[in-house]
């Protein structure tokens, strides 16, 4: 049987460049498309690169006829500047990816959403994510698989205060994150692009929600 096809939004980041990492070296993929908006810097012979212009995705609706889509996007207020640009990014963006995926007859759609996530939260970061995943629900896939991290560790060039805070503190006091406060550990990007290369591997259909100890358990 010929291997599936991936398509990455997202690979140039820390959770979706791992993930684009695990696709290439996984049997299951023959072929990995990267859409991205900037060059990437790894070369293999299984990954198809296309630089999109993500305001007019529709102008590339061939390159969605693909087997898993796997959407790691995402940005933050510091670099968006405001929230209509963050929103743009963060639900707009990956609306749309689904919307074309489903139209190309996609079978599994992987989204990287966040702990918390509420549509209606006070809380500007946990409604734009819960919005996202409403919106995302309304698209037909076999199955559909929201992942919902807490606070992300890992390697990055910039700076980010929450993430290093929460690193230190899980390095000096390890224990404050057992028990009741376990769902708020903090956890490795890489440990959750594993979960979501895993469980496209997995036969469930309809609507599944990840939250942060479950993918913790998947990804490790
Ligand atoms: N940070 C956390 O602690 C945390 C916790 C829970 C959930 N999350 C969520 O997890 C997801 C992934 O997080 P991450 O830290 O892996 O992300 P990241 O490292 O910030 O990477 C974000 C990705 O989105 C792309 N992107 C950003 N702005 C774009 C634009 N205008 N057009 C096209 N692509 C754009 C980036 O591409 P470029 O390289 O071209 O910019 C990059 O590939 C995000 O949705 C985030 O909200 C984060």
């Amino acid at each position: 049987m010929a291997g599936k096809i991936a398509l990455i939004a997202g690979a140039t980041g820390l959770i979706g460049n791992e993930l684009l990492n695990y696709l290439l070296n996984a049997n299951e993929y023959e072929k990995v498309v990267a859409i991205v908006r900037r060059p990437l810097s790894e070369k293999h012979p299984k990954l198809e690169e296309k630089l999109v212009d993500f305001d007019k995705l529709e102008d590339y609706i061939d390159v969605f006829s693909v087997d898993d889509v796997f959407v790691c996007l995402g940005t933050t207020i510091k670099k968006a500047k405001t929230k209509e640009a963050m929103w743009k990014i963060d639900v707009d963006y990956p609306v749309s990816i689904a919307r074309l995926a489903s139209s190309q007859g996609v079978r599994k759609f992987l989204l990287v959403s966040s702990m918390n996530a509420d549509p209606d939260s006070p809380i500007f970061y946990s409604k734009m994510k819960g919005k996202l995943e409403e919106e995302i629900k309304q698209f037909t896939f076999e199955t559909t698989a929201i992942f919902r991290p807490s606070l992300l560790l890992g390697n990055r060039d910039e700076f980010r205060l929450g993430e290093r805070v929460s690193a230190a503190i899980f390095t000096v006091v390890p224990f404050l994150f057992a028990g009741p406060l376990k769902k708020y550990k903090a956890i490795e990007g890489k440990t959750v692009a594993n979960a979501m290369y895993k469980v496209a591997q997995e036969n469930k259909t309809g609507v599944m929600i990840y939250p942060s100890e479950q993918i913790a358990e998947i990804g490790r």
